[in-house]
């Protein structure tokens, strides 16, 4: 079967596809206050593009596809679309990120379409701060969505970004969950997708800063093997049932081993986090472009792959003012 690899050896298997710029929170690193401009809906993939992008993709060695957003369940139609996608042979993943404010009634249906694995964004279990955070008063369905996960046998991971004067304070408690749920909690290096292009973190909390915290509360902290092409850096507590990880999202310490390309919702095809897209897929699609012309079009621009998150960083023509809503993290 063909592989799709990219100028550095690294295959390609896994698809980041952001189905909606539009979410039902506002976190604070991820999108201003008064929202962003949301895209008019003729200049999102339909789901008939995004269905056949995927196949085409699939075609060509993807074969695991994590939902994202914006929030995935804020777009009408979402769930008939994973149903599409979950028939397309040689799909054997089909994960999800979501933000858990209108997930825990779907968790059934999601479990009947075979997804495995949910990341729910979680910043705190403080309902106040949660409002400070997402400014939306909206903790309690998020924790629906914890539990309906858990209890439908789901693997669940916590995505927390730690802020510097905003959750510093929920490390420890966000850890705690993993005493007593089997549940993989993930502190995230805060990136400067905000939306304003903020980057001046008073204080970084890096990858090492975190571990220090973690380790003078739980001494015993172990390191755990990574899964290949992991994002996260995973250890646990001896005798508790979850694990904990760490993303060094900022830090990009893992972009060796990056097996991600990524859609945004209007189409544009990145093959970093960190570049400005390479080319709009929904404008190929809708001039008609044959398969045959996707798939080429597609290896040759992992042909020039940027080697990690800095190189992809530095080409670009203009500094970074996107928010995460509009790409998919
Ligand atoms: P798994 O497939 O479960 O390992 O999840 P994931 O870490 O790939 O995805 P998720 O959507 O949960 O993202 C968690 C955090 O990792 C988010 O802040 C993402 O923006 C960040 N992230 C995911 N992929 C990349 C990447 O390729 N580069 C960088 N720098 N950050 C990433
Ligand atoms: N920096 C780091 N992670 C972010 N996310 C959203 N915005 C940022 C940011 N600026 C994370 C959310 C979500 C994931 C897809 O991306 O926690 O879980
Ligand atoms: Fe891959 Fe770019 Fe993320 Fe590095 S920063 S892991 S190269 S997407």
């Amino acid at each position: 079967m063909y592989q799709l690899t990219d100028n550095h050896g690294r295959a390609i298997n896994y698809l980041r596809l952001a189905v909606t710029d539009r979410c039902n929170l506002r976190c604070f690193y991820c999108m201003p206050e008064e929202g962003i401009d949301y895209l008019p809906k003729p200049h999102l993939l339909s789901f008939e593009e995004m269905e056949r992008i995927v196949r085409v993709l699939v075609g060509m060695g993807i074969n695991k596809v994590r939902i994202t957003g914006g929030e995935p369940f804020v777009r009408r139609g979402i769930m008939e679309f994973i149903e599409k996608i979950s028939r397309i042979e040689g799909l054997n993943q089909i994960n999800i990120t979501t933000n858990g404010v209108l997930t825990a009634p779907l968790v059934p249906d999601l479990k009947r379409l075979g997804v495995k694995s949910v990341n729910l964004s979680l910043d705190t279990l403080d309902r106040q701060r949660f409002f400070e955070v997402t400014r939306r008063d909206e903790f309690e369905r998020v924790m629906q969505t914890f539990d309906a996960v858990l209890e439908h046998g789901l693997d669940l991971k916590i995505n927390a970004v730690v802020m510097a004067g905003k959750n510093a304070q929920d490390i420890i408690p966000l850890a705690e969950l993993t005493r007593h749920q089997k549940v993989s909690v993930r502190f995230i290096e805060e990136m400067p997708f905000n939306g304003a292009g903020a980057n001046q973190y008073d204080e970084l909390w890096s990858y090492p800063k975190i571990l220090a915290a973690l380790k003078i509360h739980f001494p015993t902290l172990q390191k755990l093997p990574d899964p290949p092409n992991s994002t996260a850096y995973n250890y646990f507590v001896p005798g508790f049932k979850g694990t904990i990880g760490i993303i060094a999202a900022y830090s990009r310490t893992f972009c060796g081993t990056c097996n991600r390309i990524r859609l945004t919702p209007q189409g544009v095809f990145k093959t970093c986090l960190y570049d400005e897209g390479v080319f709009n897929l929904r404008d190929m699609v809708r001039t008609g472009m044959s398969d045959d012309s996707l798939r080429s079009n597609i290896a040759n621009v992992l042909r020039l792959r940027a080697k990690d998150g800095f190189e992809a960083e530095a080409r670009r023509t203009s500094h970074i003012t996107e928010s995460m809503t509009t790409i998919g993290g």
